[in-house]
């Protein structure tokens, strides 16, 4: 099967993907799916979830790419601030490499964040990555976070003049941003969430007009998908994302190089498997907190937000 990110060009999308969506949600629809092969247009990381998720089939990259996020931390890092903040508890957003996932005590996706950190048992958390995602937590959530010094290149390089402007411009526009974004823009949003919580946002919103704060394949998807809705924005590209080319896709098919085949060492995946695992518990737990209180997450939590992935018409 290949699964395409919604960062992924329409040809990608559109031509040869069998299925569209997030990250998280796309490796979950590889477990329910018979197929034995799994070619994940996407960087590098997003195919190691798909492994960690799959580990008896064969998960390819039609090309090895990294990531701003994902490449700012090491599993050896990650070791040195737990020596660091022996009382703190290690979250890691799932935009990291395997080795990272290990040795943390939880992952978190966009959607979750909220809910995960809430339910963590310590006061103190250590939130890896990505920096803005960790100050925006600060606002949300009532535990001490200790950021690390990665950002998405993508979703930091948008301003708060940019959301301000299109507000003035579209009366009545509803703006959507990745909570990656700077807590600058993020607090002049109608709605923060990753990919699948924004999709279903446009859906079901009775608005007509809506701006996309974040990469902009996912505005030319929208645009696509939603054919009576004006989607609005400006546009910032992927670099990682789009060095995939279809061309890629067809060597993955016919003469992979073995640098394509994802390759976890045991003893790491499961220890990654693990703090996925942990996720799904401390997720279901924040949110009974969370709704106690009247709060939310960022977007709404999955299942939602894992099962977004749509089968190519
Ligand atoms: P998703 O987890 O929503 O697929 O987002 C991936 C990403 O790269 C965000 O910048
Ligand atoms: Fe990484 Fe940002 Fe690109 Fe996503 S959009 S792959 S987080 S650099």
């Amino acid at each position: 099967m290949i699964l395409a990110h919604s960062y992924q060009t329409p040809d990608i999308m559109y031509g040869v993907g069998d299925y569209v969506g997030d990250s998280y949600g796309l490796s979950v629809t590889a477990t329910e799916h018979p197929a034995k092969k799994i070619i994940f247009c996407s960087v590098y990381f997003m195919g190691e979830t798909a492994k960690l998720l799959n580990p008896d089939k064969e998960v390819l990259v039609p090309r090895v790419v990294g990531c701003s996020l994902a490449d700012s931390i090491s599993g050896e890092q990650v070791r040195k601030l737990r020596k660091k903040h022996p009382n703190a508890g290690i979250v890691c957003y799932v935009n990291t490499y395997a080795g990272v996932k290990a040795e943390s005590d939880a992952c978190c996706t966009s959607s979750n964040v909220v809910a995960v950190v809430e339910a963590m048992p310590q006061q103190e958390i250590v939130f890896i990555p990505d920096k803005l995602m960790g100050i925006n937590l600060r606002d949300m959530t009532s535990k001490r976070i200790i950021t690390w010094e990665g950002t998405c290149i993508v979703h930091e390089a948008f301003n708060p003049d940019t959301v301000r402007d299109i507000r003035n411009r579209f009366p009545g526009v509803k703006i959507l941003a990745h909570p990656e974004c700077a807590p600058g823009v993020v607090a002049l949003v109608d709605f923060a969430g990753g990919t699948s919580s924004m999709l279903d946002y446009v859906r079901d919103s009775p608005a007509k007009t809506f701006m996309l704060v974040t990469e902009c394949a996912l505005t030319d998807r929208f645009k696509a998908e939603f054919p009576g809705k004006q989607i609005v924005g400006t546009c910032i590209l992927c670099p990682y994302m789009k060095a995939i080319q279809l061309d890629d896709v067809l060597k993955a098919l016919k003469d992979p190089a073995p640098e394509q085949f994802i390759k976890i060492p045991t003893d790491v995946a499961e220890r990654a498997l693990a703090s996925l695992d942990r996720m799904f518990e401390l997720e279901k737990q924040g949110k009974s907190i969370l709704q106690k209180r009247g709060e939310s997450s960022f977007g709404p939590a999955h299942p939602t937000s894992g099962r977004e992935p749509k089968r190519r018409p």
